[in-house]
């Protein structure tokens, strides 16, 4: 296989709002993040992936931006971002930019121009209809609750905007709005950043004709399987590829809501015609239910086991994976699939991190952050879950008490409580008031107190890190076959890696109890890392709760 350096990476993922504040305004911003590189290049990953820093007026948390080539007020300033990229560079770091040209914020002045009369010259860079039967063009419903389609006073027409109303979709089937897009990009390639992470990019090409969608579930609105991995969307991208992204050594990941194996196939196929790898979601969509996302209800661990082999069996050779737990869409791995110990963290994220992709760590994960008790819908910020919220316990569709506990099992804010340095007051993220309140376990939980003591789950992370980046079992960690053994256990995850006759055993007890195993591998050669000391292959051994350790055998 072709070696490329994105293979060979381990991508750091900020949050800037919840990072770290420089001016005690109580959101992060650039200078807070330039404070850390120290941290994180001890950590050891080389990749960040930089949440919008964009200008936005932040209603959905800068996914709304309202100028692509500058930077939003709270965040700091285009100088502040410079030398941010400088700093970065100087330590061996590089930075990757979300792209969110999916929508814009209706602040963005071609929206404004867009809404402002039918023959505006503009016009077309969104998709407009007229209404349908006194009602909305059809029945597409917000992925933020209620319907994607607005109404607009001002010409009698609705916008579509498949996230908030104030994030109207783009059209993309205007080779004007095309245009503007790579030239958007290529002035960010120019300025040296080293790639995009493309946010909802298998959204941007809609079915001709815009037909209603299945119902989905009781929410009396059709789903959106009409606007990903739409019928142009590979050849946009192609023409992305050809016009912006070979011209530079950049990395690509696009966010691909609704992706099959067969379309990953394409859009993250080894030719290179269109992206590095994509993030699919299927893993992290196994512990729904009928409300969907809103609800306790844990994973099963051989359904997620099956799940993610068939990523890896089936990627092989022909595209690049991607690995994450966490990011801020999503809740905190130490609750969802551990127990918030820090021995679960470890194992938890030891199955992660020798599978076959590119390993993306989201801020926080690495000191085992844990999802947060926020206790009532007003100390939630995420317009997701306010939306739902009102949408669900305002019809009786749910109760309060079981929208909570769906919130606090799996809502967005979860990952987007302040980054825990330090014992002091605000977990050290802020002296002034935090946007957002702090998860109120970094007393236990922090940065400082990990980085002090070796056993801690940081540590660990760090160790995933090296051996994968410079070890001498980094060509079979990145580039090794995968093989999933005990496919019918419900307690052990466990796999080998193979490559050039060298193998390596992966073995984790995703449990809290003790777990007995009988091992096909008899002895080792050699012990990589494990949660435990003195981890030694038996042919059988007992595992203990948590136990997680990687050997070559
Ligand atoms: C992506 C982002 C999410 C955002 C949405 C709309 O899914 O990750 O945070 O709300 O797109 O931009
Ligand atoms: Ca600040």
């Amino acid at each position: 296989m072709e070696k490329n350096w994105w293979k060979e990476s381990v991508v750091y993922q900020i949050y800037p709002r919840s990072f770290c504040d420089s001016n005690s305004d109580g959101i992060g911003d650039l200078n807070g993040i330039r404070s850390k590189l120290d941290y994180l290049h001890e950590l050891g990953i080389n990749v960040i992936w930089l949440s919008p820093v964009y200008k936005s007026p932040n209603d959905d948390n800068g996914y709304d931006i309202s100028d692509y080539q500058d930077i939003m007020d709270e965040f700091g300033t285009l100088d502040d971002f410079d030398r941010l990229l400088e700093e970065a560079h100087a330590l061996g770091i590089k930075i990757v930019m979300d792209l969110v040209v999916n929508h814009t914020s209706d602040e963005h002045p071609w929206f404004v121009e867009s809404r402002s009369s039918k023959n505006n010259d503009k016009r077309d860079f969104y998709i407009w209809r007229e209404g349908k039967d006194g009602g909305t063009p059809n029945n597409w419903g917000s992925c933020f609750s209620g319907s994607a389609w607005e109404y607009d006073e001002k010409t009698g027409m609705y916008y579509l905007h498949c996230f908030s109303k104030k994030q109207p979709d783009l059209n993309w089937d205007n080779p004007r709005v095309r245009d503007e897009v790579f030239s958007m990009m290529t002035w960010w390639c120019e300025k040296g950043i080293d790639g995009f992470r493309m946010d909802v990019i298998s959204m941007i090409s809609k079915v001709e004709g815009l037909p209603d969608g299945k119902i989905e579930g009781n929410s009396g609105f059709g789903g959106l399987e009409n606007t990903t991995n739409g019928p142009h969307v590979h050849e946009y991208l192609q023409e992305m590829n050809r016009r912006v992204l070979s011209k530079y050594d950049i990395m690509t990941v696009g966010e691909c809501a609704g992706v099959t194996i067969e379309e990953a196939k394409k859009y993250a196929s080894l030719d290179g015609k269109e992206l590095n790898m994509v993030f699919q979601f299927e893993h992290v969509g196994l512990d729904y239910d009928e409300h969907g996302k809103w609800s306790d209800r844990r994973f099963d661990l051989k359904e997620l086991k099956a799940n993610l082999s068939k990523w890896q069996n089936e990627l092989e050779g022909k595209a690049w994976n991607s690995l994450f737990w966490d990011n801020h869409d999503q809740p905190r791995i130490a609750s969802r699939l551990g127990d918030e110990s820090p021995i679960s963290a470890k194992a938890v994220a030891t199955v992660l991190h020798f599978m076959k992709g590119t390993p993306y760590i989201y801020q926080g994960e690495e000191l085992g952050m844990t999802n947060c008790r926020f206790g009532k819908i007003e100390n939630c910020r995420d317009i997701e879950e306010i939306n739902a919220y009102k949408d669900l316990v305002g019809s009786g569709k749910m109760t309060a008490g079981d929208m909570m506990a769906g919130i606090e099992a799996k809502g967005r804010d979860n990952a987007r409580t302040p980054m825990q340095w330090d014992a002091t007051e605000n977990a050290g993220f802020t002296t002034g008031k935090p946007w957002i309140m702090v998860n109120p376990n970094y007393k236990e939980i922090n940065a400082e107190a990990e980085l002090k003591d070796k056993n801690s789950v940081f540590h660990y992370y760090k160790k995933l890190v090296a051996l994968r980046r410079r070890s001498e079992w980094s060509d079979l960690i990145v580039y090794g076959r995968y093989r999933l053994l005990d496919t019918d256990s419900s307690e052990i995850f466990s796999y080998t890696r193979e490559l050039d006759g060298r193998k390596i055993f992966v073995l984790c007890n995703l449990t809290d109890k003790e777990v007995g195993y009988k091992s096909e591998f008899v002895k080792e050669k050699s012990l990589l890392v494990s949660n435990y000391k003195d981890a030694y292959l038996r042919d059988s051994m007992t595992l203990k709760p948590w136990f997680a350790a990687v050997w070559e055998v």
